[in-house]
């Protein structure tokens, strides 16, 4: 009798789909080959707002191989929501070519559909549209009077803010901000779609596929049983990709309009104003605390802005509600709509740009009360979760930031700004906290367990999506794992909408669900198999025996898992701490990361080479929102002055540091059965913040407006 092999969580192997990536044999949504396929191109409004008032599409028709031009005049009638300004959600719809009026610059205000992807970029130039332009709201200054609250979770607060600030012995009032970031996925977002007899197959560079389904059903307003979506690999998508954007609704109409499969690709410049970004937030923070250093007050004031017509918020206040142990909180998010596409998740929404204020003014805090920044941090720990009023389900970020210094060797930093100096470079150490929250939501996964030439193989199909962050190999390894057979005897299919439902990659809950789906899939095997043979559950058979005794060759089983009660009683978040060391040049204001240290604690570590790339690019990301993202709008019409990657900047190899990534070893048995917790976001939060401290150990002057470009510094 074979035992179980249980040792396949937790190695550090290979991506299991490295090979076909490496080969150009994995396919992307515009690479599958498909019959007869057109191309659809979109073209988009040089105004920000106002009306179209004519389009003359007769010499773009005229041109060969132009098949249609759809406009709002000859489009489908599409579901449009009820609201005004509705919330942009994971399945909203999303209505294209309905209607004359303009929102913002690079709208959609024509699709141009014809046989080959030259031709239809050709004719798109030569669709005239005319406008009846108004003036624009851009300026987010000029229209503070429009602020509103988006809904009834933006405010927050427990305790007197202001009595607390009034009973400390030091308090601080400081703003931050951060720019318009673009997520820019290396794949460009595309779709290859087919409507036939009444059904919709696309293959589609989504993160989710069911509320992809939902979302596509319910504007055309057919049912879901019609809609199929295959992404079987995704490159990047860095929140852009969770959503249905407008361009797969454009060649889903134009396919069903002319019977043909059509594909879309939106160009990077399109990508710009259609596929998402990252919101300008303005972050007021107001700190106080005793002369111990304990947190008497803390508030957290966000001011962003979304779409006139749309809505959508990054909740940059959440993480100061959790994170310290502060009796005195306020919490508030206002919005103020712009002639802009309507912003969505970029990655750690919310987190990413709140940590960098929040971890920001708690180093200006423990610099105002002489106390090391470690130290200040440790103190104000809690174990509670005062903002939802739960425990955590584990919280190790006083062992994160010890362990971080430790390796970090932050005894060696001084204190007083400018004192460490190695000739023209100006020396700075920083740290900060990082939390994100680390969810697992309901998942699906099929196993279908084969005996070939007397060994067991399995297939895991799940809707899952690889988005470039290992699904497939900690797929694999979890089957293996509760299978006890290979990694090598498994096969893992993903990303097809017709698989059992996952809630898909995307707000660090993928590798938890995933894992545990496949979990609850690969016991209901066993105990089916066991029920077959007539073997007791609570023995311990080899696949492979159980296979042979009950007498079939192939087998097939879906599990599903759920949140327990437990989890729902804690609160669940995967916890870290960022070191930086810069290097600031004294006359020019330039600098060097130099190196990097995080140390995260994120329950147990599926595949630590995975999890490692994950972290290091999330360390990349957060990078670079300090020293070079932003998207500039001009001030007057509305367009991106950023339209390419040759002027939005993000960092190279050359950029970065030395970098350490450290995972404390750890399981979350409340977070999960598995124990496993998310870091897809986790490894960019708070980053900004611990380059922004060292930045400010070096040279003494404060950075509260990312990104820190080298004149900000002299
Ligand atoms: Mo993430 S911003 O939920 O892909």
């Amino acid at each position: 009798m074979k035992t179980l092999e249980t040792s396949s969580i937790g190695k550090a192997i290979d991506r299991i789909d490295g090979r076909l990536k490496v080969t150009g044999m994995a396919k992307y949504a515009s690479e599958f080959p498909v019959e007869n396929v057109v191309y659809a191109q979109g073209v988009t409004s040089t105004i920000a707002k106002g009306k179209i008032t004519s389009i003359d599409v007769t010499e773009a028709e005229k041109q060969k191989g132009v098949i249609k031009v759809i406009t709002y005049k000859n489009a489908e009638k599409l579901k449009e929501s009820d609201e005004k300004r509705p919330a942009f959600t994971l399945t909203s719809v999303a209505p294209v070519l309905q209607s004359p009026e303009i929102h913002y610059y690079g709208q959609y205000v024509a699709c141009v559909v014809a046989e080959t992807f030259e031709q239809a970029q050709y004719a798109c130039r030569l669709v005239k549209v005319t406008y009846e332009e108004d003036k624009p709201d851009i300026d987010l200054d000029k229209n503070r009077s429009k602020a509103f609250k988006p809904d009834d979770q933006a405010d927050y607060s427990r305790g007197d803010v202001d009595a607390g600030m009034q009973s400390s012995d030091v308090t601080l009032e400081a703003t931050y901000t951060t720019p318009i970031e673009h997520q820019h996925p290396m794949e460009l977002h595309a779709a290859i779609v087919s409507w036939e007899n009444g059904k919709v197959k696309t293959y589609a560079s989504q993160q989710i596929l069911n509320d992809a389904k939902t979302a596509i059903a319910d504007t055309f307003m057919i049912s879901e049983d019609n809609v199929q979506i295959i992404a079987a690999y995704l490159g990047g998508g860095f929140g852009s990709k969770l959503n249905v954007h407008k361009h797969l609704i454009m060649a889903t109409m134009a396919s069903k309009m002319i019977g043909r499969p059509v594909q879309i690709t939106v160009t990077r410049q399109q990508m710009f104003t259609n596929t998402g970004m990252r919101q300008f937030d303005e972050q007021k923070m107001r700190l106080g605390a005793n002369k111990k250093g304990e947190l008497q007050a803390l508030a957290h004031h966000t001011t962003s802005h979304c779409a006139t017509d749309q809505m959508y918020y990054e909740a940059c206040g959440n993480v100061s509600k959790m994170l310290y142990k502060t009796p005195n909180n306020a919490v508030t998010h206002r919005l103020i709509p712009l002639n802009l596409q309507v912003p969505n998740s970029m990655r750690a929404p919310g987190e990413a740009t709140g940590s960098f204020a929040l971890e920001s003014a708690m180093d200006e805090m423990a610099w105002k009360l002489k106390m090391d920044p470690v130290e200040f941090r440790i103190k104000n720990d809690t174990q509670r979760d005062l903002g939802a009023d739960k425990p955590f389900s584990s919280r190790l970020l006083v062992e994160c930031l010890r362990i971080g210094a430790d390796k970090f060797g932050w005894s060696e930093r001084k204190m007083q700004p400018r004192a460490n100096q190695n000739g023209n470079w100006l020396v700075g150490y920083g740290v900060s906290a990082a939390s994100r929250r680390a969810p697992y939501r309901k998942t699906s996964a099929r196993v279908i367990a084969d005996m070939r030439n007397g060994e067991v193989y399995a297939t895991i199909q799940m809707d899952g999506t690889d988005i470039g962050t290992g699904s497939y190999t900690i797929v694999a390894q979890t089957a293996a794992e509760y299978l006890g057979i290979p990694v090598k005897n498994i096969n893992v299919e993903l990303g097809d909408s017709d698989f059992p439902v996952t809630p898909g990659s995307g707000g660090s809950w993928g590798a938890a669900s995933y894992a545990n789906g496949v979990r609850v899939a690969c016991k209901n095997l066993f105990s089916k198999l066991k029920q077959n043979a007539g073997v007791a559950e609570e023995d311990e058979v080899a696949l492979e025996d159980l296979m042979k005794s009950s007498k079939v060759t192939s087998y097939k089983v879906v599990g599903t898992a759920e949140p327990s009660e437990e989890y729902e009683n804690h609160s669940v978040f995967s916890f870290g701490a960022n070191f930086a060391e810069v290097w600031v040049d004294k006359d020019t204001g330039m600098y060097r990361i130099k190196r990097m240290v995080n140390v995260g604690s994120a329950g147990k570590i599926l595949n630590p080479k995975t999890a490692y790339s994950q972290i290091i690019g999330g360390l990349t990301m957060g990078a670079g929102m300090v020293i070079a993202e932003q998207t500039q709008v001009e001030p007057h019409h509305g367009n991106f002055i950023t339209r390419s990657l040759a002027d939005y900047h993000v960092p190279v190899n050359l950029d970065l540091a030395n970098i350490d990534v450290v995972f404390l070893p750890e399981e979350d048995k409340i977070a999960n059965e598995i124990g496993v917790k998310g870091i897809g976001e986790l490894g960019i939060t708070s980053v900004a913040a611990s380059i922004a401290n060292a930045i400010f150990n070096a040279t003494g002057k404060r950075m509260r407006d990312l990104p820190i470009t080298p004149e900000k510094l002299i």
